[in-house]
């Protein structure tokens, strides 16, 4: 049974007293760690502290027999890292607070050296670019990889004949590496767009210090080059503010996921029973527990799926990042998980997209089969009435249109008509219309720069394979 006594000191306590004070610390050590995501970042950490290390003694800021001492040590807890027997401590917040900690505790006092001219916000800003320095190298390469999938197959199916669509209803006969070329388009401007975001993400924000810069006379340019950025940053006040380089590299991330989701979702469409354009390889799809025949697109779906939480992960920085004052303001640690979580996404979609690329098999009959219903020769016969029989563009829409009308009435396509039906409609289509009514004539014409032609498409294959870098 609970006294009297107990009781009132538990209210107290949860009002005013110990427990009351010691709630909230526990609460606000919980809300203030961070070192449960940003560890991933030792090695960026590490390398930043090395390198500003390394000018604060070529500047005489700090002694050579210390800073020695903070080198070595750091080498050290970078190892004890990476072999995993590292204790973290949510009461030392995050990555950096950890690794001084540590440094303090192998090399002692000199370790307190290390932070001279230097704050976390300037520290966290350069760990975390670092960072999204080389997840940005990492998505450029998996980018690559997609891309060489796509010219592959773009190339080893260049004369294969599809329906190609809009509204997704049949519009015109076009070739499979057309098709694949559009993609690799999607995919070069992606790799376009972030070679121009790292360019700007390319400036070095150490020795910004806390917001303002510092007394000590140091060489941002030192340390800048060290690190491998173009520049030191020109304002230090932006430079420990500054979060563009992960939302630019989330932006990135985003519309390059978009990309994929259409294609994913493209190779949905075409894996199913009713399309049957292609088949998955097993690597890629799964079976249903209740229904044998199932060939599940899985790995399809998740491609097209991801992007929505890319697109949130994007989002959700820059909510955070919206109305926060100069300079520094902790809502900024939220931008870690969001931009891990975004570079995590794209990595698998990406690789899984280049598997189900690589492994999917054609089947080229369907295909061809697919374009015989559907008028989709129709453009063709108009284009043929405006060529040789010099009709203006909107009359000969209207003459095919009617013979559109004819065929359908009939149960055919446009070439199940007769020469003698057709010419009740115009008496001066002649025999030769008949050239421009299969698909192979459709596609083999289409030569226009860019267009759908199989031997547009193998210059356009060439071309893409020089465009790779
Ligand atoms: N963990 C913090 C972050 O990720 C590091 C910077 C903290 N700076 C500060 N002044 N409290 O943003």
């Amino acid at each position: 049974m609970t006294s009297q006594k107990d009781k009132t000191a538990k209210l107290a306590n949860s009002l005013w007293g110990g427990r009351f004070a010691a709630g909230p610390a526990e609460i606000m050590e919980k809300i203030n760690a961070s070192i449960d995501f940003d560890k991933i970042l030792y090695a960026q950490d590490i390398r930043g502290s090395k390198a500003h290390c390394a000018m604060l003694m070529a500047q005489d800021i700090i002694s050579s027999e210390d800073g020695n001492k903070i080198l070595t040590g750091l080498d050290q807890v970078q190892t004890e890292i990476e072999a995993g027997n590292f204790t973290y401590d949510a009461k030392l917040e995050d990555i950096h607070m950890h690794v001084e900690s540590r440094l303090s505790e192998i090399i002692g006092d000199a370790a307190g050296r290390l932070h001279t001219a230097r704050s976390r916000n300037d520290q966290v800003a350069t760990d975390f670019k670092l960072w999204v320095r080389d997840a940005m190298d990492e998505m450029d390469n998996a980018l690559k990889a997609l891309q060489i999938a796509l010219v592959t197959k773009a190339e080893q199916h260049a004369h294969v004949i599809l329906p190609g669509f809009t509204h997704l209803q049949s519009a015109q006969p076009i070739t499979f590496g057309h098709h694949m070329l559009a993609y690799f388009e999607m995919f070069t401007r992606d790799r376009d767009r972030l070679r121009d975001a790292r360019g700007r993400l390319n400036e070095c924000p150490l020795g910004a210090a806390a917001l303002a810069g510092t007394s000590f006379p140091i060489d941002r340019f030192q340390t800048a080059q060290s690190l491998k950025f173009r520049t030191p940053t020109a304002n230090s006040l932006d430079s420990v503010s500054d979060r563009d380089f992960a939302l630019e590299f989330m932006a990135c991330a985003a519309i390059s996921a978009t990309h994929v989701s259409r294609l994913a979702e493209e190779i949905v469409i075409w894996s199913s029973a009713q399309f049957n354009f292609i088949q998955l390889s097993d690597k890629y799809t799964t079976g249903s527990s209740i229904m044998p025949q199932k060939r599940n697109p899985d790995a399809a779906e998740l491609c097209r799926a991801k992007v929505g939480r890319i697109i949130g992960d994007l989002n959700s920085l820059l909510i955070v990042m919206k109305g926060l004052p100069l300079a520094y303001s902790k809502d900024m640690q939220e931008d870690k998980e969001a931009t891990f979580d975004a570079a995590n996404a794209f990595a698998l979609i990406i690789a899984a997209m280049t598997g189900m690329i690589d492994d999917m098999k054609l089947h080229e009959n369907v295909m061809h089969a697919s374009t015989q219903n559907g008028f989709i020769t129709a453009t063709d016969l108009a284009d043929w009435l405006v060529r040789v029989l010099d009709m203006p563009f909107r009359k000969a829409h209207h003459v095919t249109g009617t013979l559109v009308a004819m065929a359908e009435k009939k149960g055919c396509d446009l070439d199940g008509l007769t020469l003698a039906e057709m010419q009740t409609v115009d008496a001066n289509i002649t025999q030769d219309v008949f050239c421009v009514l299969d698909v192979e004539s459709s596609v083999a014409s289409r030569t226009s720069f860019g267009g759908t032609a199989p031997e547009q498409v193998l210059l356009q294959v060439k071309a893409a394979r020089d465009r790779i870098e």
